[in-house]
């Protein structure tokens, strides 16, 4: 099934200077960029983003993590996009994560962890909504 989904290069990625090989893995993975736009996130769009973790003990760190300094938005696409996305991000905590995946050859942190994918096709066609109203 052809999906969309949302992939945030998070501030770290940025102030680390991984844009550039971030993307690099998406598109060779063969998904094409629908939309891209670097941004400043501001307090109520990371609760909008993350509102299912606005009660979590962990939500105030990423709250300022997420809204530190510029990310890249982009909206890719592609068979299964989704998942596909998911398995190059690699485990949520850097630590653990596979080498080989975005997280497991450059984070080392639960937190900073270099990128977000949407994590079902719902939370996508949410998430794409929220980030690039304007995408039909
Ligand atoms: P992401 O895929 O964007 O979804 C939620 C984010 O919360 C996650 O990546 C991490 O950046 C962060 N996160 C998840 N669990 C924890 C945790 N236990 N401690 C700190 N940050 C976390």
């Amino acid at each position: 099934t052809i999906e969309r989904t949302l992939v945030l290069i998070k501030p770290d990625a940025v102030k680390r200077g991984l844009v550039g090989e971030i993307l690099a893995r998406y598109e060779r993975k063969a998904l094409r960029i629908v939309a891209m736009e670097q941004r400043e996130v501001d307090a109520s769009m990371a609760d909008k983003h993350y509102h299912e973790h606005l009660d979590r003990d962990f939500y105030p760190a990423l709250r300022s993590f997420v809204t530190s300094g510029p990310l890249v938005a982009l909206v890719l696409e592609g068979d299964d996009a989704v998942s596909a996305v998911r398995l190059l991000n690699g485990a949520t905590d850097g630590r653990r994560a596979e080498p080989g995946s975005i997280r497991g050859d450059w984070a080392l942190s639960n937190r900073e962890n270099l990128v977000h994918g949407s994590d079902s096709p719902e939370a996508a066609a949410r998430e794409v909504g929220l980030w690039f109203p304007g995408l039909g």
